[in-house]
C-alpha cells in the first residue's frame, strides 16, 4: 500500500520525529546535523500519504558547506553539492544510524559501532556494515526537497539485488 511503498519520484521529504513531525523539511533549516525525513507523496486512493510504515524508508538528510561533499558522493544527485539524502537504515542489521558526536557528517550506528560518512557518499569507515548507506536522488523546489529517482543502491531491506532494480 502507498503507505510502505519506497519512496517514488516527485515525494516530497517531511520531519519524521520531533516537534515538526509531519512538516515539510525546509532547504533552510539544514545543516550538518542529521533530520529524519520520510517521503511524502501522492495515494493512488486519493490524496496524500507520509510513507512511514516501512522501516526501510527512513532517510537521513544533511546540508554541508560548499566543497565538503567528495567523491564517492554523486553530486548531481544533490542540491548544489551541498544538500544529500540518504537511507538511514543501517546496511548491517536495519538500526537507525545518528550522528557521531564527533560531527561533520560522521555517522555512527548505535547496534554494533557502524560507522559511515556522509561526506563521501556514505562509505562504511568502520564497523561491520558491509555497503554505504545509499543515497537518495533529490532537487530543491521552493523550500522543499522532492524526490527525483530511487536509491542509487540497493538498501537495507531489499534483501536481493533483483528487489532494488525493480525500481530502477
Ligand atoms: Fe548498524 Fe549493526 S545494525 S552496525
Amino acid at each position: 500500500t502507498a503507505d510502505v511503498a519506497p519512496p517514488m519520484k516527485g515525494d516530497v521529504l517531511v520531519h519524521a520525529e520531533g516537534p515538526n513531525q509531519g512538516q515539510i523539511v525546509k532547504a533552510s533549516e539544514l545543516s550538518d546535523k542529521l533530520i529524519r525525513a520520510y517521503p511524502k507523496g501522492s495515494n493512488p486512493k486519493g490524496g496524500e500519504v507520509i510513507r512511514d510504515k516501512d522501516p526501510t524508508n527512513i532517510l537521513a538528510v544533511y546540508k554541508f558547506a560548499p566543497g565538503t561533499l567528495k567523491d564517492p558522493t554523486k553530486l548531481d544527485a544533490t542540491v548544489d553539492g551541498q544538500i544529500v539524502v540518504y537511507g538511514d537504515r543501517c546496511m548491517h542489521a536495519g538500526c537507525n544510524v545518528g550522528d557521531d558526536p564527533k560531527g561533520g557528517g560522521q555517522m555512527f550506528c548505535p547496534c554494533h559501532s557502524g560507522q559511515y560518512d556522509a561526506t563521501q557518499g556514505c562509505r562504511v569507515t568502520g564497523g561491520p556494515p558491509p555497503a554505504p548507506l545509499p543515497q537518495l536522488p533529490i532537487k530543491q523546489e521552493g523550500d522543499q526537497l522532492v524526490v527525483t529517482g530511487f536509491f542509487l543502491s540497493r538498501p537495507y531491506g531489499f534483501n536481493k539485488e533483483e528487489d532494488w532494480e525493480d525500481y530502477i
